[in-house]
């Protein structure tokens, strides 16, 4: 494996990914995690990510010194290589001029390993304002740009590689190879990071530690606790049962859509609890977006605890806890991650539910979750579907919640999403659904004047759903949802496009 040392950088997760791309497997850890407890992981190779953080600024995170004594290769990327060169000698200073952006890197020294293959000129990303000024004894030029005389360095003897822009974002067309030259040809690791052999591994151990106990998964029907519920069944078959909650704030067929899935193709115990009148009734007169999220919270742990006691005694209790949730992020400057976390955390399970936790997607990104699925034979309508919030249409059906409204809600955003598909645009998005607004206008229709609701239609892109930008579809497409919502769905005679960005607005509407 290789270990990434995280130093706070927005791009360290990316790193990660880029490496697992190369079918290795990666792992990233606290920048200051104390050499020893490295060594124990038995690392082939280390990368020193990127960070806000000058080298010189008094509290700068650095590393355990003993990481240059390991005996293994270790790459620097920005801050890393900075750092590194600051720990055994060399010099950094602030840049005159920083260098953001584009750039041209000239590759001076042709057997360095790490460029390996690649050409003389290659355009690099960079995003720094500190610069290496003089180098540590033993390093030598790899390559150069405009800004940057030592834009990549070398310690041949140590294996000891700095880069002073950052391979691992596409803006770096090629960097890919150079991570690839770094985790393959200069660490030696194998191309052992596959789904496959994570699969087979996964069943072994989830078949170790669960032996003749019972496990319970809570299902959403979207892609992590379908996948985890997948897996699990694959290991323990009748051992897992799933609960699946229906809170009346569902999708379009989406509750019947879980038990054709789950229950009759993949044949898992399902444990499916209706609880739609509960949660309605507990939402009516409740307007206030905070307070219908707070209901619907706490009514969902109250109804899947007492569905947890229904399903008789398991030990175990699965969830579809993803990498992104657990790396326990480096607490300097701007890390995204933190941030999505909390986010994403509303809900979570109170602690007197005396179970022992199974997460077996914990080590996964997003993209190899679905690659996981896709082995064990989840359709691709399921491994593909947008993010879909916890209190569900509630938050998209503004004001009261009523049975009537999430009625006609369910079918405009049906169309929306029909069309979507059809079209080819749903793949392309972070995000497509209606939004039912409380507003009556004037419309007319045939001979008759009508006084209706209004649909908003949402269509967002977005890398996490931290930032989002609206998708800017074809007029025709457009249409075609329009007239089919204001056709199709009585009680809509509107409908009107979200060109909303985040910041400032959100993506969903409460
Ligand atoms: P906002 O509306 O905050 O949403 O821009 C960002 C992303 O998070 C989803 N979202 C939620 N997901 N529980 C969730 O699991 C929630 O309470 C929740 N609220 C919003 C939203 O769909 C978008 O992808």
């Amino acid at each position: 494996r290789i270990l990434i040392l995280d130093f706070g950088s927005q791009y360290t997760q990316v790193i990660a990914r880029r490496v697992r791309e190369c079918e290795v497997y990666s792992q990233i850890v606290r920048f200051d995690t104390p050499a020893a407890r490295l060594a124990e992981l038995r690392p082939r190779g280390l990368i020193l990510s990127g960070g806000p953080a000058s080298v010189y600024d008094p509290g700068a995170p650095l590393p355990d010194p003993g990481i240059f004594e390991l005996g293994i290769p270790i790459l620097g990327i920005c801050y890393g290589l900075q750092v590194m060169a600051h720990c055994l000698g060399g010099r950094v200073e602030p840049g005159q001029r920083r260098e953001y952006g584009k750039g041209m890197l000239e590759v001076r020294r042709r057997e360095c390993p790490l460029f390996r293959g690649l050409p003389k000129r290659l355009q690099v990303w960079n995003s720094h304002g500190d610069r290496l000024t003089r180098l540590p004894r033993g390093f030598v030029v790899v390559a150069t740009t405009d800004n940057s005389p030592y834009a990549a360095v070398e310690h041949p003897g140590r294996q000891f590689y700095g880069l002073q822009f950052h391979p691992e974002v596409v803006h770096t067309p090629r960097g890919r190879e150079i991570l690839s030259n770094f985790v393959h040809r200069i660490c030696g690791c194998g191309r052992a990071w596959t789904m496959r052999n994570y699969l087979e591994q996964a069943i072994c151990e989830i078949r170790e530690r669960v032996g003749s106990e019972r496990v319970l998964l809570g299902l959403s029907g979207g892609v992590d606790s379908s996948v985890a519920a997948a897996l699990l069944h694959r290991a323990v078959g009748d051992q897992l049962t799933c609960i699946f909650v229906n809170n009346g704030l569902l999708r379009a067929r989406e509750a019947e859509r879980v038990q054709e899935v789950f229950g009759r193709h993949f044949r898992m115990r399902l444990q499916y609890e209706d609880a739609s009148a509960l949660f309605l009734r507990r939402l009516r007169g409740v307007t206030d977006p905070e307070r219908k999220r707070k209901i619907i919270g706490r009514t969902f742990i109250e109804v899947f605890e007492a569905a947890t006691r229904k399903a008789g005694p398991a030990r175990f209790l699965a969830q579809g806890t993803l990498y992104p949730d657990v790396i326990e992020s480096v607490p300097i400057g701007g890390n995204p991650a933190a941030l999505i976390k909390s986010h994403h955390n509303v809900g979570g399970l109170p602690k007197r539910m005396r179970f022992e936790l199974i997460e077996p997607l914990r080590c996964l990104f997003k993209d190899e979750v679905r690659r996981l699925g896709e082995a064990l034979g989840l359709p691709r309508e399921i491994l593909w579907r947008h993010p879909f919030p916890g209190p569900g249409l509630a938050v998209r059906c503004l004001g009261e919640v009523t049975a009537e409204k999430l009625e006609v809600l369910r079918q405009a955003d049906a169309i929306v999403l029909e069309e979507m598909k059809r079209s080819g645009w749903y793949e392309k998005v972070w995000q497509a659904f209606a939004v039912l607004l409380p507003v009556r206008s004037v419309g007319v229709q045939g001979d008759e004047r009508t006084y209706e609701w209004t649909a908003a239609v949402r269509v967002v892109e977005s890398q996490d759903g931290m930032t989002a930008d609206w998708v800017k579809l074809p007029y025709d497409l457009l249409e075609r949802i329009s007239t089919r919502i204001t056709n199709e769905v009585r009680g809509i005679n509107r409908v009107v496009f979200d060109i909303t960005s985040k910041p400032p607005g959100t993506i969903e509407w409460e």
